[in-house]
């Protein structure tokens, strides 16, 4: 058997080396700050004034135990409630009062009395085993071991600089090192092994370095025919009220004590009588005290039980560490229910496994939280601490999750041509933004009406409310319209105008080049100045003024320029259509009147002209009607004729002088086929002879 001690300050890395130092050599690891912790978290549960004494005196009807690694108090494992923030921040108090120190230091010895073990303390060097084999007195810098516990704690969610931390380990240094009773101190003996520059590898190969030169695994492997665990049967030497005393073999005695049966007989020596046979696990092995050289096993038959009992539960921890690990891992959010509030955060249970909720994690104050108690709130996993059961969470961040979940349901219940109810919630230079219950989209100035629209702010403010057509999804950029909506304008105007239609449209503006015509409240329609008659000199001016009604036909819709024509003179039948003369033409008309130096006739569907002079070559006529009576049809020749003035004008003078030329004319034709060889000269003479 052996014993190794480790001192030194808190941050050095004590609990972590001695470990893995036990489980390398095969020893028990002792934690007696757990000690520490336990009678404080009873003191805690009891209410009991820690500063007080007096106040220790449940420490006679306390049951500490360590099984299997478990921390037992009072037969309940307490190796997770003993590491709460609350323990932490309370412990040095029953750490410096006499009998609670009295009480540990007597525990610590009884159970490392019987067996090897590696002790982590503050006084285990010096107090608890002054005999070790190997004192440890592991330090580290003040820096080096602020630093190591920002780390834990963050990883705890508690967040303080470094300053802090290292005037808050300098002060417990100083509380631990000038306390009355057991002040952390160096044991004379001790090796200094310093942390700070050092890995965990190097620390622990360093100390079983130590181990090795004092050859103490050598020593403890000669004794140990008997180990804890192994199942042994003797002869029952004695009872009593409280032990079976057994022999196992020459030199190896057994005790068990009521307390380590799992069933306790009403009296037990009346269930055990001398001489039987009796078979029980080993709890731990020492010396007899009278004889030295006697070994004495410790037995049990609670062992078995409680190991499996402990196995059952370090199994239904490891798998609620996995399903935690899990649901860190998913990221999934979990409802806690609030059990009470600490000075750093609040603590919660799910599936019968406390959180920690700091209050850094919290959108919700203490006073909130405190309200809350009872109920379930939303928390994400942030850390899972395997070794210690120590599992943090956030609020904030559930509700930040939550809140993105219900966004991207939001998103994914939105298409593309759903129209949409909104709330214009900030104007900007180029449009609006809209808020569509949990998400925004952008409605942008070219999207609000089929017109441009220069100035968002005429148009939309903050707080209306706007109805959109959704007419794009691009990640998470929604676009919004409100003109997608609407019919364009120029559709409503096809819609009511087409080619061809006449309507009696009212003048909005005459301009240079015509009528400007009203259409509908966006458009308007141009006339063009020609198109008012079929007459060139009938002119517009004068007789149609603004805001006069006109009858129009739609002549061009032009989709392109977003422009319509429209002429009045179509509307109007055209009496000369069709009407194409040519000058010298032979054309009949009907004398209808005299007018001034002529008479009025009519041609087909149209009105001309025969000057008064026009009428004969023979004579001098005073009035057409004296020659031709209203009514007669006379053949006339065309002296000019233009449709677009309406003018047409014959002669029947024209058509006698035509003749006559004619007849001449064919009268010289003839000579000239006589007179072959005559010069002109000639023929003119003999025709004037004639
Ligand atoms: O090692 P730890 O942090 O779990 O210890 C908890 C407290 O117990 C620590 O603040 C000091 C005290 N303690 C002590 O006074 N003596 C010991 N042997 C071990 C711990």
């Amino acid at each position: 058997m052996f014993k190794i001690a480790i001192d030194g300050p808190a941050g050095a890395g004590k609990s972590t080396i001695a470990k893995i130092i036990a489980k390398k050599l095969n020893i028990e690891y002792i934690d007696t700050g757990a000690m520490y912790r336990a009678v404080t978290l009873k003191a805690l549960r009891l209410g009991v004034d820690m500063e007080d004494e007096n106040a220790y005196e449940f420490l006679k009807t306390t049951v500490l135990d360590i099984c299997n690694g478990r921390f037992i108090m009072d037969g309940e494992d307490v190796s997770e409630s003993i590491r709460t923030v609350e323990v932490t921040e309370n412990v040095s108090t029953p750490s410096k009062i006499g009998v609670v120190r009295e009480f540990l230091v007597e525990y610590q010895r009884k159970i490392s009395d019987s067996k090897s073990v590696i002790m982590d303390g503050r006084d285990i060097g010096t107090v608890v085993l002054p005999n070790a084999e190997l004192k440890i007195y592991l330090i580290a810098s003040v820096e080096c071991r602020a630093k190591r516990r920002m780390l834990e704690r963050e990883q705890s969610g508690i967040f303080k600089s470094l300053e802090e931390t290292m005037l808050e380990i300098e002060t417990r240094d100083h509380k631990d090192s000038t306390r009355k009773i057991s002040p952390l101190k160096c044991a004379e003996d001790a090796i200094v092994v310093d942390s700070s520059n050092m890995t965990i590898d190097e620390v622990v190969s360093e100390i079983i370095k130590l181990v090795n030169e004092r050859g103490l695994i050598k020593m403890s492997e000669k004794n140990e025919k008997y180990y804890v665990g192994q199942t042994v049967t003797g002869t029952v030497t004695g009872v009593n009220s409280n032990a079976i005393y057994l022999e196992i073999e020459e030199g190896v005695k057994a005790v068990i004590y009521a307390n380590d049966l799992l069933e306790v007989p009403g009296k037990l020596y009346l269930e055990y009588s001398e001489g039987a046979e009796y078979t029980a696990q080993v709890k731990s092995i020492g010396k007899d005290k009278k004889n030295p050289n006697v070994v004495v096993l410790y037995l049990s038959t609670k062992l078995a039980y409680e190991k499996e009992q402990a196995e059952a539960k370090e199994k239904a921890l490891q798998e609620k560490i996995a399903q935690f690990h899990a649901i860190k891992e998913a990221d999934e959010v979990i409802n806690a229910k609030v059990l009470r509030t600490t000075k750093n955060g609040a603590e919660l249970l799910y599936n019968n496994t406390k959180l920690f909720l700091s209050y850094k994690h919290s959108s919700l104050s203490e006073d909130a939280l405190k309200q809350l108690k009872g109920e379930e709130i939303p928390v994400i996993v942030l850390y899972v601490n395997e070794e210690r059961h120590f599992i943090s969470v956030s609020q904030i961040a559930a509700e930040k999750k939550q809140k993105r979940l219900a966004k991207e349901a939001a998103y994914g219940a939105l298409e593309v041509g759903q129209v949409v109810e909104g709330e214009v919630v900030s104007i900007l230079a180029y449009g609006a933004i809209v808020k569509l219950g949990l998400v925004s989209g952008l409605l942008h100035a070219s999207e609000i009406d089929h017109f441009p629209v220069r100035d968002v702010k005429k148009v939309l403010s903050v707080g209306k409310k706007v109805t959109c057509k959704v007419i794009k999804i691009d990640e998470e950029k929604i676009g919004l319209s409100m003109k997608a909506l609407t019919t364009h304008p120029w559709e409503v105007l096809k819609e009511k105008y087409h080619v061809g239609d006449v309507f009696e449209g009212t003048v909005k503006k005459i301009i240079p080049a015509g009528l400007i015509i009203e259409l509908t409240p966006e458009y308007s329609g141009l006339m063009p100045k020609m198109e008012y008659s079929w007459l060139v000199n009938e002119k517009y001016d004068g007789v149609v003024n603004e805001g006069d009604k006109i009858l129009v036909k739609v002549m061009n819709i032009d989709d392109k320029k977003f422009r319509v024509s429209l002429s009045h003179r179509e509307t109007i039948e055209n009496a000369w259509s069709g009407i194409k003369l040519r000058k010298g033409e032979i054309v009949e008309v009907e004398v209808v009147r005299d007018v001034e130096r002529g008479a009025e006739v009519t041609y087909k569907t149209v009105t001309g002209f025969l000057p008064v002079n026009e009428v004969s070559s023979a004579k001098r006529v005073t009035n057409v009607t004296d020659e031709f009576a209203a009514g007669t049809k006379v053949n006339a020749m065309v002296l000019e004729c233009d449709p677009n003035r309406a003018k047409l004008v014959v002669s029947v003078k024209a058509i006698e002088v035509a003749k006559e030329r004619e007849s001449f004319d064919s009268y010289m034709k003839e000579q000239e086929q006589e007179n072959t060889g005559s010069t002109i000269g000639d023929l003119l003479g003999d025709a004037l002879k004639k």
